[in-house]
Protein backbone atom coordinates (compact mmCIF):
# COMPACT_ATOMS: atom_id res chain seq x y z
CA UNK A 1 0.00 0.00 0.00
CA UNK A 2 1.84 3.26 -1.26
CA UNK A 3 1.06 6.39 1.49
CA UNK A 4 1.49 9.86 0.44
CA UNK A 5 1.07 12.70 3.40
CA UNK A 6 -0.72 10.03 5.71
CA UNK A 7 -3.17 8.41 3.08
CA UNK A 8 -3.10 5.98 0.49
CA UNK A 9 -2.23 6.95 -2.88
CA UNK A 10 -5.27 6.81 -5.31
CA UNK A 11 -5.42 6.58 -8.79
CA UNK A 12 -7.38 8.91 -10.50
CA UNK A 13 -11.00 8.36 -11.16
CA UNK A 14 -12.14 7.65 -14.61
CA UNK A 15 -12.89 11.05 -16.63
CA UNK A 16 -11.57 13.16 -13.58
CA UNK A 17 -8.90 15.87 -15.15
CA UNK A 18 -5.43 15.62 -13.53
CA UNK A 19 -3.90 18.48 -12.46
CA UNK A 20 -0.61 19.48 -11.61
CA UNK A 21 -1.27 22.55 -8.61
CA UNK A 22 -0.56 22.84 -5.03
CA UNK A 23 -3.06 23.96 -2.92
CA UNK A 24 -1.15 24.69 -0.09
CA UNK A 25 1.15 26.51 -2.38
CA UNK A 26 1.87 30.28 0.34
CA UNK A 27 1.10 32.10 -3.11
CA UNK A 28 -2.06 30.42 -3.85
CA UNK A 29 -3.25 30.24 0.19
CA UNK A 30 -2.71 34.23 0.10
CA UNK A 31 -4.61 34.89 -2.77
CA UNK A 32 -6.35 32.06 -4.27
CA UNK A 33 -9.31 33.82 -6.28
CA UNK A 34 -7.59 32.38 -9.56
CA UNK A 35 -6.79 29.01 -7.59
CA UNK A 36 -10.54 28.45 -6.90
CA UNK A 37 -11.86 29.64 -10.30
CA UNK A 38 -9.59 27.19 -12.24
CA UNK A 39 -10.12 24.00 -9.68
CA UNK A 40 -14.60 24.70 -10.39
CA UNK A 41 -13.67 25.39 -14.22
CA UNK A 42 -12.42 21.90 -14.66
CA UNK A 43 -14.58 19.77 -13.21
CA UNK A 44 -16.92 18.63 -10.46
CA UNK A 45 -13.37 17.10 -9.27
CA UNK A 46 -10.18 16.95 -9.83
CA UNK A 47 -7.36 14.40 -9.59
CA UNK A 48 -3.89 16.17 -7.74
CA UNK A 49 -1.48 13.88 -8.07
CA UNK A 50 1.45 15.57 -5.93
CA UNK A 51 -0.32 14.67 -2.85
CA UNK A 52 -2.57 11.94 -4.64
CA UNK A 53 -6.31 13.00 -3.45
CA UNK A 54 -9.51 14.24 -4.66
CA UNK A 55 -10.78 18.27 -4.74
CA UNK A 56 -13.89 19.87 -5.71
CA UNK A 57 -15.24 23.45 -5.65
CA UNK A 58 -18.56 23.89 -7.41
CA UNK A 59 -21.16 24.49 -4.60
CA UNK A 60 -23.08 21.16 -5.57
CA UNK A 61 -20.43 18.36 -5.01
CA UNK A 62 -18.35 20.10 -2.23
CA UNK A 63 -21.75 20.19 0.19
CA UNK A 64 -22.53 16.81 -1.03
CA UNK A 65 -19.48 15.85 0.49
CA UNK A 66 -18.81 17.91 3.12
CA UNK A 67 -23.07 17.14 4.57
CA UNK A 68 -22.99 13.22 3.85
CA UNK A 69 -21.20 11.57 7.12
CA UNK A 70 -21.81 7.97 5.93
CA UNK A 71 -20.34 8.04 2.35
CA UNK A 72 -17.82 10.63 3.80
CA UNK A 73 -16.35 10.60 7.21
CA UNK A 74 -14.91 12.47 10.02
CA UNK A 75 -13.42 10.08 12.21
CA UNK A 76 -10.62 9.33 9.32
CA UNK A 77 -9.44 13.26 9.39
CA UNK A 78 -10.47 16.26 8.16
CA UNK A 79 -6.88 17.04 7.53
CA UNK A 80 -4.94 14.82 4.62
CA UNK A 81 -3.83 12.41 7.25
CA UNK A 82 -6.16 9.15 7.55
CA UNK A 83 -6.37 8.37 11.18
CA UNK A 84 -7.15 5.00 9.99
CA UNK A 85 -4.07 4.50 8.94
CA UNK A 86 -1.78 6.73 11.15
CA UNK A 87 -1.64 8.16 14.41
CA UNK A 88 -2.50 11.91 14.56
CA UNK A 89 -0.37 14.73 16.34
CA UNK A 90 -2.36 14.79 19.28
CA UNK A 91 -5.56 12.53 20.51
CA UNK A 92 -8.53 13.13 18.31
CA UNK A 93 -11.35 16.20 18.67
CA UNK A 94 -13.99 13.88 20.03
CA UNK A 95 -16.97 16.27 18.10
CA UNK A 96 -14.79 17.21 14.81
CA UNK A 97 -13.39 14.30 14.33
CA UNK A 98 -15.90 11.36 15.11
CA UNK A 99 -18.98 10.22 13.11
CA UNK A 100 -22.34 9.43 14.70
CA UNK A 101 -22.95 7.35 17.37
CA UNK A 102 -20.15 9.15 18.96
CA UNK A 103 -20.79 11.98 17.11
CA UNK A 104 -24.12 12.90 18.49
CA UNK A 105 -23.33 12.67 22.33
CA UNK A 106 -20.81 15.02 23.03
CA UNK A 107 -22.18 17.74 19.75
CA UNK A 108 -25.42 17.18 21.62
CA UNK A 109 -23.62 18.99 25.20
CA UNK A 110 -21.85 21.02 23.20
CA UNK A 111 -24.74 22.53 20.98
CA UNK A 112 -26.91 22.91 24.51
CA UNK A 113 -23.58 24.70 25.82
CA UNK A 114 -23.40 27.16 22.66
CA UNK A 115 -27.47 27.65 22.21
CA UNK A 116 -28.66 30.53 20.80
CA UNK A 117 -30.31 31.28 24.14
CA UNK A 118 -26.40 31.38 25.83
CA UNK A 119 -24.89 33.81 23.16
CA UNK A 120 -28.04 35.95 23.56
CA UNK A 121 -27.00 36.37 26.93
CA UNK A 122 -23.96 37.27 26.62
CA UNK A 123 -25.20 40.22 23.65
CA UNK A 124 -24.91 43.43 26.28
CA UNK A 125 -21.29 41.96 27.83
CA UNK A 126 -20.12 41.62 24.22
CA UNK A 127 -21.37 44.93 22.91
CA UNK A 128 -20.41 47.53 26.15
CA UNK A 129 -16.41 45.49 25.24
CA UNK A 130 -16.43 46.19 21.54
CA UNK A 131 -17.49 50.27 22.50
CA UNK A 132 -14.97 50.64 24.57
CA UNK A 133 -12.25 48.74 22.09
CA UNK A 134 -13.49 51.03 19.22
CA UNK A 135 -13.98 53.67 21.09
CA UNK A 136 -9.86 53.57 21.95
CA UNK A 137 -9.27 52.80 18.38
CA UNK A 138 -11.02 56.24 17.20
CA UNK A 139 -9.65 58.41 19.83
CA UNK A 140 -5.78 56.91 17.91
CA UNK A 141 -7.15 57.28 14.26
CA UNK A 142 -5.31 54.67 13.31
CA UNK A 143 -4.09 51.27 14.31
CA UNK A 144 -2.81 48.00 13.38
CA UNK A 145 -6.01 46.05 13.18
CA UNK A 146 -5.50 42.42 12.95
CA UNK A 147 -2.88 42.66 16.05
CA UNK A 148 -4.91 45.62 17.72
CA UNK A 149 -8.57 44.88 17.37
CA UNK A 150 -9.42 41.33 15.49
CA UNK A 151 -7.33 39.75 17.81
CA UNK A 152 -7.58 41.43 20.54
CA UNK A 153 -11.57 41.92 20.46
CA UNK A 154 -11.80 37.96 20.88
CA UNK A 155 -9.39 37.16 23.22
CA UNK A 156 -10.84 39.65 25.52
CA UNK A 157 -14.68 38.18 25.35
CA UNK A 158 -14.03 34.52 24.85
CA UNK A 159 -11.72 34.01 27.73
CA UNK A 160 -14.36 35.08 29.60
CA UNK A 161 -17.37 33.68 28.32
CA UNK A 162 -15.36 30.19 28.72
CA UNK A 163 -14.70 31.09 32.37
CA UNK A 164 -10.98 30.72 31.84
CA UNK A 165 -8.81 31.37 34.95
CA UNK A 166 -5.69 32.60 32.83
CA UNK A 167 -5.22 33.95 29.38
CA UNK A 168 -2.25 34.13 27.49
CA UNK A 169 -3.76 35.43 24.04
CA UNK A 170 -0.99 34.80 21.88
CA UNK A 171 -1.12 31.08 23.17
CA UNK A 172 -4.54 31.16 22.26
CA UNK A 173 -4.27 32.51 19.15
CA UNK A 174 -1.35 30.50 17.54
CA UNK A 175 -3.36 27.27 19.42
CA UNK A 176 -5.84 27.70 16.53
CA UNK A 177 -3.62 28.42 13.52
CA UNK A 178 -1.33 25.46 14.73
CA UNK A 179 -4.33 23.08 14.64
CA UNK A 180 -5.33 24.20 11.04
CA UNK A 181 -1.96 24.17 9.54
CA UNK A 182 -1.37 20.37 11.22
CA UNK A 183 -4.64 19.74 8.78
CA UNK A 184 -1.93 20.21 5.39
CA UNK A 185 0.71 18.34 4.21
CA UNK A 186 4.17 18.23 5.66
CA UNK A 187 5.31 21.65 4.39
CA UNK A 188 7.18 24.37 6.19
CA UNK A 189 3.65 26.08 7.18
CA UNK A 190 2.53 22.85 9.50
CA UNK A 191 6.05 22.05 10.56
CA UNK A 192 6.55 25.53 12.04
CA UNK A 193 3.33 25.00 13.58
CA UNK A 194 4.23 21.28 14.73
CA UNK A 195 7.81 23.30 16.56
CA UNK A 196 5.46 25.58 19.04
CA UNK A 197 3.38 22.51 19.89
CA UNK A 198 5.97 21.65 23.04
CA UNK A 199 5.65 25.28 24.29
CA UNK A 200 1.59 25.77 23.48
CA UNK A 201 -0.09 22.21 23.76
CA UNK A 202 1.15 21.91 27.76
CA UNK A 203 -0.43 25.53 28.64
CA UNK A 204 -3.35 24.27 26.65
CA UNK A 205 -4.43 21.00 28.48
CA UNK A 206 -3.85 22.62 31.38
CA UNK A 207 -6.44 25.39 31.22
CA UNK A 208 -8.70 22.77 30.06
CA UNK A 209 -8.94 21.12 33.62
CA UNK A 210 -11.91 21.54 35.42
CA UNK A 211 -9.86 23.67 38.17
CA UNK A 212 -8.69 26.12 35.72
CA UNK A 213 -11.98 27.61 34.73
CA UNK A 214 -14.40 29.48 36.57
CA UNK A 215 -17.39 28.28 38.46
CA UNK A 216 -19.76 30.18 35.47
CA UNK A 217 -19.46 30.33 31.64
CA UNK A 218 -19.32 27.65 28.91
CA UNK A 219 -16.27 25.36 30.35
CA UNK A 220 -18.27 24.64 34.01
CA UNK A 221 -21.25 23.94 31.76
CA UNK A 222 -19.67 21.40 29.77
CA UNK A 223 -17.99 19.65 33.07
CA UNK A 224 -21.26 19.96 34.64
CA UNK A 225 -22.51 17.29 31.71
CA UNK A 226 -20.16 15.51 32.84
CA UNK A 227 -21.44 15.66 36.44
CA UNK A 228 -24.37 14.94 35.03
CA UNK A 229 -22.95 11.36 33.72
CA UNK A 230 -23.63 12.62 29.49
CA UNK A 231 -20.08 12.24 29.44
CA UNK A 232 -16.94 11.51 31.47
CA UNK A 233 -14.62 13.62 32.84
CA UNK A 234 -11.98 12.95 30.33
CA UNK A 235 -14.33 14.03 27.84
CA UNK A 236 -15.07 17.33 29.16
CA UNK A 237 -11.39 18.34 28.99
CA UNK A 238 -11.75 17.19 25.64
CA UNK A 239 -14.57 19.38 24.73
CA UNK A 240 -12.99 22.29 26.53
CA UNK A 241 -10.21 21.78 24.38
CA UNK A 242 -12.52 22.12 21.16
CA UNK A 243 -13.47 25.37 22.36
CA UNK A 244 -9.88 26.70 22.85
CA UNK A 245 -8.73 25.00 19.04
CA UNK A 246 -12.02 25.97 17.43
CA UNK A 247 -13.15 29.49 18.88
CA UNK A 248 -10.32 32.23 18.77
CA UNK A 249 -8.26 31.96 15.57
CA UNK A 250 -11.87 31.21 13.55
CA UNK A 251 -13.43 34.69 15.18
CA UNK A 252 -10.07 37.03 14.87
CA UNK A 253 -10.23 35.63 11.48
CA UNK A 254 -13.91 36.65 10.97
CA UNK A 255 -13.12 39.95 11.84
CA UNK A 256 -10.01 40.94 10.25
CA UNK A 257 -12.14 39.77 6.98
CA UNK A 258 -14.81 42.03 8.47
CA UNK A 259 -13.03 45.04 8.20
CA UNK A 260 -10.90 44.41 5.22
CA UNK A 261 -14.21 43.68 3.30
CA UNK A 262 -15.88 46.98 4.72
CA UNK A 263 -12.19 48.98 3.84
CA UNK A 264 -11.93 47.89 0.30
CA UNK A 265 -15.96 48.22 -0.24
CA UNK A 266 -16.62 51.63 0.89
CA UNK A 267 -20.16 51.97 -0.94
CA UNK A 268 -21.30 48.71 1.24
CA UNK A 269 -19.85 50.55 4.05
CA UNK A 270 -22.05 53.44 3.38
CA UNK A 271 -25.25 51.34 2.96
CA UNK A 272 -24.49 49.52 6.27
CA UNK A 273 -24.66 52.80 7.96
CA UNK A 274 -27.72 53.85 6.26
CA UNK A 275 -29.59 50.81 7.70
CA UNK A 276 -27.73 48.58 10.65
CA UNK A 277 -30.34 45.87 9.57
CA UNK A 278 -27.68 44.45 7.19
CA UNK A 279 -25.18 44.04 9.73
CA UNK A 280 -26.59 40.54 9.90
CA UNK A 281 -26.84 39.66 6.31
CA UNK A 282 -23.54 41.77 5.96
CA UNK A 283 -21.69 39.19 8.02
CA UNK A 284 -23.10 36.06 6.07
CA UNK A 285 -21.69 38.31 3.24
CA UNK A 286 -18.66 38.60 4.36
CA UNK A 287 -17.90 34.95 5.32
CA UNK A 288 -19.28 33.79 1.75
CA UNK A 289 -16.71 36.24 0.26
CA UNK A 290 -13.97 35.42 2.08
CA UNK A 291 -14.07 31.88 3.82
CA UNK A 292 -12.30 31.91 7.05
CA UNK A 293 -11.84 28.12 6.93
CA UNK A 294 -10.76 27.61 3.08
CA UNK A 295 -10.44 23.91 2.70
CA UNK A 296 -11.15 20.70 5.10
CA UNK A 297 -11.07 17.17 3.97
CA UNK A 298 -13.39 14.20 4.07
CA UNK A 299 -12.43 10.83 3.74
CA UNK A 300 -14.37 8.37 1.81
CA UNK A 301 -15.48 5.07 3.63
CA UNK A 302 -16.85 2.95 0.74
CA UNK A 303 -16.83 2.85 -2.67
CA UNK A 304 -19.15 5.72 -3.84
CA UNK A 305 -20.47 7.78 -7.04
CA UNK A 306 -20.91 11.90 -6.85
CA UNK A 307 -22.17 13.31 -10.33
CA UNK A 308 -20.76 10.67 -11.94
CA UNK A 309 -17.60 10.30 -10.49
CA UNK A 310 -16.50 6.82 -8.99
CA UNK A 311 -14.98 7.61 -5.95
CA UNK A 312 -12.98 4.28 -4.01
CA UNK A 313 -13.16 3.26 -0.48
CA UNK A 314 -10.17 5.35 1.64
CA UNK A 315 -10.09 8.48 -1.13
CA UNK A 316 -9.15 11.91 0.36
CA UNK A 317 -11.06 14.77 -0.74
CA UNK A 318 -10.01 18.31 0.00
CA UNK A 319 -13.23 20.25 -0.07
CA UNK A 320 -12.58 23.42 -0.82
CA UNK A 321 -15.10 25.64 0.84
CA UNK A 322 -13.64 28.90 -0.65
CA UNK A 323 -14.06 28.01 -4.43
CA UNK A 324 -17.81 26.54 -3.82
CA UNK A 325 -18.60 29.96 -1.90
CA UNK A 326 -17.46 31.79 -4.88
CA UNK A 327 -19.47 29.29 -7.32
CA UNK A 328 -21.32 31.83 -9.90
CA UNK A 329 -23.62 29.28 -10.88
CA UNK A 330 -25.09 29.40 -7.18
CA UNK A 331 -24.26 33.25 -6.39
CA UNK A 332 -24.30 35.92 -9.82
CA UNK A 333 -21.46 38.36 -10.03
CA UNK A 334 -19.77 36.31 -6.89
CA UNK A 335 -16.77 38.05 -6.98
CA UNK A 336 -18.47 41.11 -5.34
CA UNK A 337 -19.13 42.16 -1.84
CA UNK A 338 -22.67 42.68 -1.38
CA UNK A 339 -24.35 43.34 1.72
CA UNK A 340 -27.59 43.17 0.11
CA UNK A 341 -27.05 39.61 -1.07
CA UNK A 342 -28.70 36.85 1.15
CA UNK A 343 -26.32 34.22 0.74
CA UNK A 344 -28.28 31.92 2.17
CA UNK A 345 -26.14 27.95 1.59
CA UNK A 346 -22.69 29.01 1.64
CA UNK A 347 -20.43 26.86 3.23
CA UNK A 348 -18.31 29.00 5.47
CA UNK A 349 -20.04 27.59 8.77
CA UNK A 350 -19.80 23.79 7.38
CA UNK A 351 -22.97 22.16 6.64
CA UNK A 352 -24.57 18.91 7.48
CA UNK A 353 -24.22 17.41 11.38
CA UNK A 354 -20.77 18.96 12.10
CA UNK A 355 -21.73 22.36 10.53
CA UNK A 356 -20.24 25.22 12.87
CA UNK A 357 -21.45 24.41 16.85
CA UNK A 358 -19.96 27.85 17.61
CA UNK A 359 -21.88 29.92 14.83
CA UNK A 360 -24.20 31.53 17.21
CA UNK A 361 -21.79 33.11 19.33
CA UNK A 362 -19.29 33.76 16.71
CA UNK A 363 -22.16 35.94 15.32
CA UNK A 364 -22.38 37.62 18.46
CA UNK A 365 -19.25 38.71 18.54
CA UNK A 366 -18.58 39.81 15.32
CA UNK A 367 -22.05 41.19 15.46
CA UNK A 368 -21.17 43.22 18.41
CA UNK A 369 -17.92 44.88 17.08
CA UNK A 370 -19.86 45.55 13.75
CA UNK A 371 -22.43 47.16 15.34
CA UNK A 372 -19.76 49.10 17.51
CA UNK A 373 -18.25 50.46 14.49
CA UNK A 374 -21.13 51.26 12.36
CA UNK A 375 -22.59 53.62 14.82
CA UNK A 376 -18.75 55.28 15.74
CA UNK A 377 -17.08 55.23 12.78
CA UNK A 378 -18.16 57.67 9.82
CA UNK A 379 -14.96 55.92 7.65
CA UNK A 380 -12.45 53.09 7.39
CA UNK A 381 -9.58 53.44 5.30
CA UNK A 382 -6.50 51.33 4.81
CA UNK A 383 -3.49 53.18 5.40
CA UNK A 384 -1.10 50.70 3.69
CA UNK A 385 -2.23 47.36 1.57
CA UNK A 386 -3.59 44.70 3.92
CA UNK A 387 -1.34 41.15 3.94
CA UNK A 388 -2.93 37.84 4.30
CA UNK A 389 -1.16 35.09 6.05
CA UNK A 390 -1.01 31.83 4.36
CA UNK A 391 -2.49 28.86 6.25
CA UNK A 392 -3.01 25.28 5.41
CA UNK A 393 -6.62 25.52 6.23
CA UNK A 394 -7.48 28.93 7.37
CA UNK A 395 -7.38 31.85 4.87
CA UNK A 396 -6.64 34.85 7.25
CA UNK A 397 -5.31 38.29 7.45
CA UNK A 398 -1.81 39.12 9.03
CA UNK A 399 -1.75 42.29 8.81
CA UNK A 400 -4.04 46.00 7.72
CA UNK A 401 -3.07 49.08 8.58
CA UNK A 402 -6.74 50.79 9.15
CA UNK A 403 -8.12 54.19 10.03
CA UNK A 404 -11.04 55.38 11.51
CA UNK A 405 -12.66 58.27 10.96
CA UNK A 406 -15.72 59.46 13.20
CA UNK A 407 -18.95 60.49 12.18
C1 LIG B 1 -16.14 33.07 11.98
C2 LIG B 1 -15.98 32.11 12.86
C3 LIG B 1 -16.08 30.63 12.57
C4 LIG B 1 -16.00 29.94 11.38
C5 LIG B 1 -15.80 30.50 9.98
C6 LIG B 1 -16.15 28.52 11.70
C7 LIG B 1 -16.16 27.50 10.75
C8 LIG B 1 -16.46 26.19 11.02
C9 LIG B 1 -16.63 25.15 10.03
C10 LIG B 1 -16.45 25.33 8.52
C11 LIG B 1 -16.94 24.00 10.69
C12 LIG B 1 -17.27 22.64 10.06
C13 LIG B 1 -16.13 21.66 10.10
C14 LIG B 1 -16.46 20.35 9.43
O1 LIG B 1 -17.58 20.10 9.01
O2 LIG B 1 -15.54 19.52 9.30
C15 LIG B 1 -16.94 24.29 12.11
C16 LIG B 1 -17.16 23.36 13.11
C17 LIG B 1 -16.97 23.64 14.46
N1 LIG B 1 -16.80 24.88 15.02
FE1 LIG B 1 -16.68 26.65 14.05
N2 LIG B 1 -16.30 28.39 13.05
C18 LIG B 1 -16.26 29.64 13.62
C19 LIG B 1 -16.39 29.93 14.97
C20 LIG B 1 -16.47 29.01 15.98
C21 LIG B 1 -16.54 29.32 17.38
C22 LIG B 1 -16.59 30.73 17.97
C23 LIG B 1 -16.54 28.11 18.04
C24 LIG B 1 -16.62 27.83 19.53
C25 LIG B 1 -17.17 28.62 20.39
C26 LIG B 1 -16.49 27.06 17.06
C27 LIG B 1 -16.47 25.71 17.33
C28 LIG B 1 -16.63 24.71 16.38
C29 LIG B 1 -16.68 23.29 16.69
C30 LIG B 1 -16.52 22.68 18.08
C31 LIG B 1 -16.91 22.62 15.49
C32 LIG B 1 -17.07 21.12 15.29
C33 LIG B 1 -18.56 20.82 15.22
C34 LIG B 1 -18.89 19.38 14.90
O3 LIG B 1 -18.02 18.67 14.36
O4 LIG B 1 -20.02 18.97 15.17
N3 LIG B 1 -16.45 27.64 15.81
N4 LIG B 1 -16.67 25.64 12.29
Amino acid sequence: MKMIEGHVAIEPPHGVPVWDVDPYDPEILADPDAYYAELRSKGPFVYIPRYSILACGRHQETQEVFSDWERFVSSRGVGLQDFKLETPWRPPSIILEVDPPAHSRTRKVMARVLSPKAANALREQFRAAADKLIDELLERGSFEAIAELAEVYPTDVFPQAMGLKKVNRRYLIDYGAMVFNALGPDNDLRRKAMAMGPQIVPWITEQCKRENLEQEGFGAEIYAAADAGEINEGEAGMLVRSLLSAGVDTTVTGIGSALWCLATNPQEYEKLKDNPKLLRPAFEEVLRFTSPVHSFCRTTDRDTQVSGVDIAAGTKILCVLGAANSDETRWPHAEKFDVDRRPTGHLAMGSGIHGCVGQNLARAEVGAVLAAIVQKVGKIELTAPARWRPNNAIHALDSMPLSFTPH
